[in-house]
């Protein structure tokens, strides 16, 4: 996978790196027509994070082996599984802790994820503003 880009939440239950990846093809064909192709993976890692003082300023923060979660979405053009409750607006949607790597703790897309993206909906609920090397 290639690095799409990354956010930092200084606070809250979220703190932490919060690094993307996908497939390299799916960025070329992002850039193409401008829709992640059937089948893509978007994986965003969040990771602990340390802040001290560096040679380059004060504050600098940087990620630590503290893995904390993977949220997935995984592109579904076709609405293969409607019966599924993690499946649905053109996605695969899911969470994995690293205790528990086997299992998905999304029960329901509705109610643990799209909640928070619906802001992103004009670019398919991804928040493709951090994320650079899809429009170069
Ligand atoms: C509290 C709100 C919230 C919830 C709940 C949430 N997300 Fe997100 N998600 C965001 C925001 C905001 C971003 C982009 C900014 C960031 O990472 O802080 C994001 C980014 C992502 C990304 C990286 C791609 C992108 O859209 O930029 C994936 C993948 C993702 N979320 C999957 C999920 C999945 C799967 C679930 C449910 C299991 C979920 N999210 C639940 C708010 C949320």
């Amino acid at each position: 996978m290639v690095h799409l880009g990354s956010r930092f939440v200084p606070e809250g239950g979220a703190s932490g790196f919060h690094d993307v990846y996908t497939e390299r093809e799916n960025v070329e064909a992002y850039k193409k027509d401008g829709k992640f192709p059937d089948g893509a993976t978007l994986v965003k890692e969040l990771r602990a994070h340390e802040s001290g003082d560096f040679t380059t300023g004060e504050g600098v923060s940087h990620s630590t082996n503290g893995l904390k979660q993977w949220f997935v979405m995984v592109k579904d053009s076709e609405n293969r599984f409607p019966e599924n409750a993690n499946w649905g607006a053109g996605w695969g949607w899911a969470l994995f802790k690293p205790d528990s790597k086997d299992i998905n703790a999304s029960t329901d897309y509705e109610a643990d994820c799209i909640g928070c993206h619906i802001p992103a909906e004009a670019t398919d609920y991804v928040y493709t503003q951090a994320y650079p090397m899809l429009k170069e």
